[in-house]
């Protein structure tokens, strides 16, 4: 009894954050650049990807430090901001509660920190020493972080989302393009947690399915809140998906229908970790925060 999501939250944030600032070694990175990465990576953020991560990999019995692999994930999310927010896609000034990235360092930095954040990922993955943990899981959460990351996941669903900017709503892309551009990177935290546990293939694909259900409810609700939000409570530009006319729920089922899914959605992800019991009270109480999120 008594599991306080604030606290688990909390904590979990602060060990990742610690992880970020000690990681950076300034000496070889051009100043701009090293600044321009800390810049975004220190503006905050819910890191809700490690944590489902670390999260999963808790449920699934592990029990080494893996918060580098999983802030890993936070400097490939990080990235994507980044690079969401430029002028030629969404054109956003406010990221975090501050100016975005280009807007204080200028486009050329902001790519390369996006670039550098998300190969820089990569070192960190491929590096067992973390953790002692077995190359060969390692190469199986690089294989699921990377796909989930490009062509195949994320990168896939952002060329959509700009593709169907003015576009009239059309339901299976508006699916199409939430489930890759955010579903798949949450997903992935998810099912990376439980690899790196050396989770039975039974308890890898039940966290899958939660990941897959509670990923697409996450997107739904940031078009919601792009509604109903505000900006400062989320630190981003209320209004922006309409301005860009972005193909989003609301636009394509109306505001309840949206609001309807996500719970269902939800619902359907906190079956499928019934088998885990208690152990997997943080990843419920985690489905259950981002229906009610208000950031
Ligand atoms: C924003 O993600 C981008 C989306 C996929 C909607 P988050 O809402 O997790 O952003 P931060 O990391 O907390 O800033
Ligand atoms: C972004 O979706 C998804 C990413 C992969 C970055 P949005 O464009 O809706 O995210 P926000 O609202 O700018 O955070
Ligand atoms: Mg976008
Ligand atoms: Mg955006
Ligand atoms: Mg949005």
């Amino acid at each position: 009894m008594g599991f306080e999501l604030k606290k688990y939250l909390a904590e979990k944030k602060q060990e990742i954050e610690k992880f970020i600032v000690s990681y950076f070694n300034p000496s070889i990175i051009p100043k701009i650049l090293h600044e321009s990465v800390l810049y975004s990576l220190t503006a905050g953020g819910k890191r809700l990807r490690p944590i489902l991560c670390i999260a999963s990999y808790e449920a699934c019995d592990g029990k080494k430090n893996i918060v580098p692999y999983a802030t890993a994930i936070e400097f490939i999310h990080t990235y994507s901001l980044i690079h969401d927010d430029l002028p030629a896609m969404d054109n956003d000034d406010l990221r975090r509660g501050k100016p975005t990235n280009h807007k204080v360092f200028g486009e050329g930095i902001a790519i390369l920190a996006g670039d550098g954040l998300l190969t820089e990922a990569f070192t960190i993955l491929s590096n067992p020493e973390y953790a002692d943990i077995n190359p060969a899981i390692l190469l199986k959460v690089i294989n699921e972080i990377s796909k989930a990351a490009g062509l195949r996941g994320m990168v896939a669903g952002q060329a959509y989302d700009l593709i169907s900017e003015g576009k009239e709503p059309d339901e299976n892309i508006v699916k199409f393009i939430h489930s890759y551009k955010t579903a798949a990177m949450i997903k992935a935290s998810v099912k990376s947690g439980a690899i790196l546990a050396e989770a039975s293939e039974e308890k890898i694909y039940h966290l899958e399915v939660y990941g897959q259900s509670i990923g697409l409810a996450f997107q739904i609700i940031d078009d919601i809140l792009d509604i109903e939000g505000t900006t400062e409570e989320m630190g981003k530009p209320k209004g922006s998906d309409i301005e860009r006319g972005k193909m989003t729920y609301p636009k394509v089922f109306g505001i309840e229908k949206s609001k309807e899914e996500a719970r269902l959605l939800i619902e359907k992800a906190l079956q499928e970790i019934e088998i885990f019991g208690d152990k997997a009270e943080p990843l419920r109480e985690i489905a259950k925060f981002i229906i009610s999120r208000t950031n």
